[in-house]
């Protein structure tokens, strides 16, 4: 399938030699029935004449946040328009611009006001693409879920043989075409997705809780919604901001968490708990007013909280349920024990004892594992980013919907 009819690709080019290429890139987007727009920065003109994009694309070519008296906010609207945004060169400069959230011209600035998918095909000289900030402005990049399609070895304009030339544009169309294909994937499922520790109140001040921050949740929401799905987060308290486009449902305890997920659960296609769901909870609730110290000791009694995922799995119709499960031991074994007894359909089997994996980390070690319904597929993940895994699950779920369709 290589029909684009109807999307709109916003091609960023930045000043490199392989500007050139760009046009290649632009003239196969356009053959493909993609809308194509270009935005140039000043140095890419230098390479590349925007007369050249203006007559591959038939678009006009935007270079300049000013010159637009139809649209004065062009770099807002230009983001709002674009299904998929890619940056073909991308310097070292966009690169770290856009890892930094600076915005000082047009590209730079309507990167930041993109809510869809970016990705960036970097090309440059190799000792600038080996330098540690370039390594770890890619990084942060791919921690946020821009794709990067990595350059090649080969000669560089510099004359010298090294990593850095950008890759070929069939490679970055490939690229472009699957991340349009997922952005309407999941259209019409509706997805539950919980998020964050509960609180389960001792007294008005203090609380048993966790350490989840939320990430893996809000990463999940996240991706899921920019699939297409309609999405719903409820998530305990964190520090996270809710992401545009995800309707926003706040907790604080486990009680309030069941609440709000069993009120949604008959009408959805999918539950995702990666929230870290306190076990137990003060027996009795919690005291009305602050406890006094003393010198006596203080005796907690703790009563089990509802088991969320259990009640759902006892109901859980044609909804697919998806747990995690934070170990720090026998991780496939505790996993595979809790995706049979929760009934679940798969389940994320999370290292959570590891400097670089668990709460709050921005990687994980994990591996992923459906239910004997679903072929007890075991799926063992490298050390990845948050959203690399948040994608690897939604494409397992993705393709358990298909088959249950
Ligand atoms: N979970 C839930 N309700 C709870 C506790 C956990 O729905 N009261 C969900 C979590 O969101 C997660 C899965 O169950 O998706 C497994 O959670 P985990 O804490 O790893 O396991 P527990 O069942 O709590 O067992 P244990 O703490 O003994 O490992």
């Amino acid at each position: 399938m290589t029909k684009l009819d109807g999307k709109t690709v916003l091609l960023g080019v930045t000043g490199g030699i392989s500007a050139y290429k760009s046009v290649e890139l632009a003239r196969l987007l356009i053959r493909a029935g993609a809308n194509v727009k270009v935005v140039m920065t000043e140095s890419a003109k230098r390479f590349v004449s925007p007369l050249t994009f203006r007559a591959v694309t038939r678009n006009p070519v935007a270079d300049t946040m000013w010159s637009d008296p139809s649209s004065p906010i062009p770099h807002i609207s230009l983001a709002d328009e674009a299904d998929v945004v890619v940056v073909a060169p991308a310097t070292a400069n966009i690169i770290a611009k856009h890892a930094h959230g600076i915005a000082d011209d047009l590209l730079s600035t309507l990167l930041l006001a993109v809510r869809g998918r970016i990705i960036f095909a970097p090309a440059m000289n190799e000792k600038m693409y080996l330098h540690p900030s370039t390594t770890e402005n890619l990084r942060t990049l791919k921690q946020r879920g821009v794709v990067i399609v990595e350059p090649k070895e080969g000669e560089l304009a510099c004359g010298e043989v090294g990593i850095g030339r950008m890759a070929e544009p069939p490679e970055i169309f490939e690229s472009v075409k699957s991340e349009l294909a997922k952005s309407d994937s999941m259209k019409g499922k509706k997805i539950i997705v919980t998020a964050g520790p509960t609180r389960e109140h001792i007294d008005p001040v203090r609380f048993i809780s966790n350490p989840s921050t939320g990430k893996m949740g809000f990463i999940i929401a996240k991706r899921a919604m920019m699939r297409g799905a309609d999405v719903t987060l409820i998530t305990g308290p964190t520090d996270l901001y809710p992401p545009d486009g995800v309707d926003t449902v706040k907790v604080v305890s486990a009680r309030q968490m069941r609440d709000a997920v069993f009120e949604r659960l008959p009408q959805a296609d999918a539950l995702i708990m990666a929230a870290a769901v306190a076990d137990y909870r003060p027996a009795g609730g919690r005291a009305q007013k602050k406890i006094k110290k003393s010198d006596e000791e203080l005796e907690l009694r703790l009563e089990p909280t509802e088991d969320i995922l259990l009640e759902a799995g006892k109901n859980k119709g044609n909804c697919l349920l998806v747990g995690f499960a934070a170990e720090t031991d026998n991780v496939i074994e505790n996993a595979l024990r809790k995706l049979e007894r929760k009934i679940l359909d798969l389940i994320v089997a999370n290292k959570v004892d590891h400097p670089e994996s668990g709460f709050g980390t921005n990687t994980s070690l994990c591996a992923i594992i459906s239910s004997k319904d679903f072929e007890g597929e075991k799926r063992e993940l490298e050390m990845m980013s948050k959203v690399e895994i948040a994608e690897e699950l939604l494409g397992f779920l993705e393709n358990m919907f298909k088959r249950n369709a």
